[in-house]
């Protein structure tokens, strides 16, 4: 029996990616393996959005070159968005990869396992499809309680700082009938929580049907708990969406809104379609239709001529929508993207300072919102054992805040009544309500 090994750098896009490749791999005959010292074939699905993601992939791929000096038979992949980019050096200088492939190419994957017997060289296919979104490929789904259902691929937004459009090529979006019977499989597996994906989740359009209707269709499969989705583009938040979320209690009560940055000017130069009083507004709107409901976001300093006014601007915004948690990222410079040939690029040590200050701020924020939640009874979905203690359990509210309480007689998988009794640092800790306790009130 041939053993396969996939390590996965990223997103979640990537992490469901990497399902579609174990079906592959296991419709060919592979079986997993425990660690790559034991695999016959070993795949790096890679991530290109900043240079410290690819950094790790060259010194990785330095320690499998390495492996593959005592185990010549190994089959080595360099799966994802880094394909395109390191196609030429793979080409001329590592024959020790067998195949580079691009996010639109793993269909191949197991006619080249079969003609890779016949060839020294490294195959690479990078190229990008206006079409390709893995329709009728069954993902080997991980074990857990959530299941990722990609429904649509690509970008078409160009924010001059990413190179995602170039490296996921255009926008597509699956057949919403297809979408639906993959939950019920998930579900009928024993998943009961659905994260829709896409890279644009909520541009998704399909032989007329939009985003709005993919999420109430999904939301009445039976058995499905819990519906998340990332990762949203403001743009395309409207009230329908918003709506769909209000009236369909397992659709959850969270919404991922990357802002990126705060002044106009920036924000014109990045390519984001809104202004700051247009995000905030917004902001305002979600948590007026959808009342406590979780906002997270991605923010990035030190975007080239971003002064330190500018920056003032992205604390302001801030500081007024009160986000429950962001990730901050400094700007990377990303080869072919439209920002990196912009002047005035910022140094490392301005950079490094505003990310200090956003993470910084932000650690307030998310400390100040979690206390709020102290002496409400929350729904936590149970999901895994706490890192900290074997004592207790780990599960997410409907709003998306990490909630740490003793298990008691609860279940993973469990949707169960938990007493929030302290916040710290990033999570939130609990009791089990008592049977018969009345819930507090949850504003
Ligand atoms: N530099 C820094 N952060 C970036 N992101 C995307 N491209 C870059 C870049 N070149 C961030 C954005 C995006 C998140 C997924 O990664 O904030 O929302
Ligand atoms: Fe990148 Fe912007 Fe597309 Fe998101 S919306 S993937 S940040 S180009």
């Amino acid at each position: 029996m041939k053993r396969y090994y996939i390590e996965t750098y990223g997103c979640q896009m990537n992490v469901a990616d990497s399902e579609l490749v174990s079906g592959l791999m296991e419709q060919s005959g592979y079986v997993p393996a425990e660690s790559e010292y034991e695999a016959d074939a070993i795949f790096l699905n890679t991530c290109a959005i900043r240079e410290h993601a690819e950094e790790k992939i060259h010194s990785r791929l330095g320690t499998l070159r390495k492996l593959k000096e005592g185990r010549p038979e190994t089959i080595i992949g360099l799966l994802g968005c880094m394909a395109q980019h390191v196609k030429d050096d793979i080409l001329e200088h590592k024959s020790y990869v067998d195949f580079v492939l691009g996010p639109d190419s793993y269909r191949r994957l197991p006619a080249l396992l079969r003609r890779q017997k016949e060839t020294a060289n490294s195959i690479v296919d990078t190229r990008l499809s206006r079409f390709e979104v893995y329709e009728n490929l069954y993902p080997s789904r991980n074990e857990g309680i959530n299941a990722w259902v990609s429904i649509m691929r690509g970008c078409d937004k160009f924010c001059t700082f990413c190179i995602v459009p170039f490296t996921r090529g255009r926008e597509r979006s699956r057949i919403m009938a297809s979408i639906v019977e993959e939950v019920e499989q998930a579900v009928a597996q024993g998943f009961v929580e659905i994260t829709l994906l896409g890279q644009n989740v909520n541009s998704y359009r399909s032989e007329g049907s939009r985003f709005p209707e993919l999420l109430h269709a999904v939301s009445e499969v039976p058995a499905v708990e819990r519906i998340r989705f990332t990762s949203p583009h403001p743009q395309d938040v409207d009230d329908e969406m918003l709506f769909v979320m209000r009236d369909r209690p397992n659709i959850c009560n969270s919404v991922h809104l990357p802002l990126q940055a705060g002044s106009d000017r920036i924000l014109n130069r990045m390519n984001r379609t809104y202004t700051k009083s247009e995000f905030i507004s917004l902001a305002e709107r979600i948590r007026h239709i959808l009342p406590g409901c979780g906002l997270s976001t991605d923010i990035i300093a030190g975007f080239p001529g971003e002064t330190e006014e500018e920056f003032a601007q992205t604390l302001e915004v801030m500081e007024r929508v009160n986000f429950d948690s962001a990730f901050t990222f400094k700007y990377s410079p990303r080869p072919g993207t439209k920002a990196e040939e912009y002047s005035n690029h910022i140094s490392e040590e301005v950079k490094q300072g505003r990310l200090q200050q956003l993470i910084e701020l932000q650690a307030r924020h998310t400390l100040e919102r979690n206390q709020n939640e102290i002496g409400k009874t929350v729904k936590v979905l149970v999901e895994k054992e706490s890192k900290k203690s074997s004592a207790d359990w780990a599960g997410r509210t409907d709003n998306n805040k990490w909630v740490i309480f003793p298990k008691g007689a609860a279940q993973i998988r469990d949707l169960t009544d938990v007493r929030i009794v302290a916040a710290k640092g990033v999570s939130l800790f609990g009791e089990l309500a008592q049977i018969g306790e009345m819930p507090h009130a949850v504003a």
